[in-house]
């Protein structure tokens, strides 16, 4: 009772910044995100009688302090009375630094756990399972354009533009490839709980899942970009006014975004988004990736750039 699975991290374009019900794990609002095609997460789940605990090996290193979490969605896919799991995950890009890997985590370990207990369930069943672990997960089992609707007891979650369909690109700034002092869940509660801007920012999400659900359809870069980058600076501003503050940025993160103003200045196609973490994100058409790429690369303090296309949802793989 084996299985492998892999996912890729989403980028949000419209955010899920606050949770509407925290036992079930549901968020305030819905969001839009892109799924990514080259960073990855790998995750082999067995499930053994001959176990006698759970084990979690993260990149080679067994990693005790994340199992209870893990434990905790295996019992939701598998039941509580499940036989005890070895798992094993493998991913190419930096952990906790607010490039979505719990999003990819949970999403290969919801698709491979589902298998390895020899459970049939499609992409939204998963979804939901996986969105009750990490808010974002659900967006990653679908590919392309995704979005998440959040009705008042569950959420669905579909893609609104296939991989091909429009040649958006995300390079992504490392400049630091340290854990979050503080994890997006917590600081999504204290969001709520103290910051004046929480509630207009939940009631203008609506809005702007409209203007982006547009642009993608009309294939509006420029609409895109608009939306994006309010929505993102919105959900910081929520963050900033948080008491205590929640800051994840850094210099290196205004110096990235600076760099996007200044090719945007010169009618490059891209825009810029952050997430729980201070790498920058730019998402470009194709004319631009070279002179974003070139623009971080020359920024001290990057540390890294990686760049991606469009990828596909989770999903089982051979070799299990
Ligand atoms: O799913 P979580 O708990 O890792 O939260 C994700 C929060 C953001 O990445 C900042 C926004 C989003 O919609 O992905």
């Amino acid at each position: 009772m084996r299985a492998l699975a892999q996912a890729q991290p989403n980028i949000a374009l419209v955010k899920y910044w606050g949770k509407r019900d925290l036992e079930r794990n549901l968020p305030a609002t819905g969001s839009l995100s892109m799924t990514l095609a080259s960073l990855t997460t790998t995750m082999s789940v067995e499930f053994s009688d001959a176990f006698h605990e759970d084990s979690l090996s993260v990149n080679g290193a067994d990693e005790p302090s994340l199992l209870p979490r893990v434990a905790r969605c295996l019992d939701r896919i598998a039941g509580a009375s499940r036989p005890r799991a070895a798992i094993v995950s493998e991913s190419n890009f930096p952990l906790g630094a607010g490039l979505a890997s719990s999003a990819a985590a949970f999403a290969a370990l919801t698709v491979a756990a589902s298998k390895a207990a020899g459970l049939s369930r499609d992409a939204s069943a998963l979804a939901r399972l996986a969105g009750v672990s990490s808010g974002s997960a659900a967006r990653s089992l679908f590919g392309g354009i995704v979005e998440l609707h959040c009705g008042d007891d569950d959420i669905s979650v579909g893609s609104i533009a296939a991989i091909d369909d429009w040649p958006l690109t995300v390079v992504i700034a490392i400049n630091d490839d340290s854990a979050k002092p503080l994890s997006s869940g917590e600081a999504m509660i204290r969001s709520a709980a103290t910051s004046p801007f929480y509630s207009c920012w939940i009631e203008r999400q609506e809005a702007d899942l409209e203007a982006a659900r547009r642009a993608v359809a009309r294939r509006d870069f420029a609409a895109l970009a608009k939306v994006s980058e309010h929505n993102c600076l919105k959900m910081h501003s929520v963050m900033w006014t948080s008491r205590p503050p929640v800051v994840y940025w850094n210099k290196v993160t205004l110096a990235c975004m600076e760099a996007v103003r200044r090719l945007q200045q010169s009618e490059h196609p891209v825009f810029f988004t952050i997430d729980a973490g201070p790498q920058v994100k730019a998402v470009c058409l194709p004319e631009a990736v070279a002179p974003v790429q070139q623009a971080f690369c020359g920024i001290a303090g990057v540390t890294r750039v990686m760049t991606s296309g469009l990828g596909a949802g989770a999903r089982v793989l051979d070799g299990a």
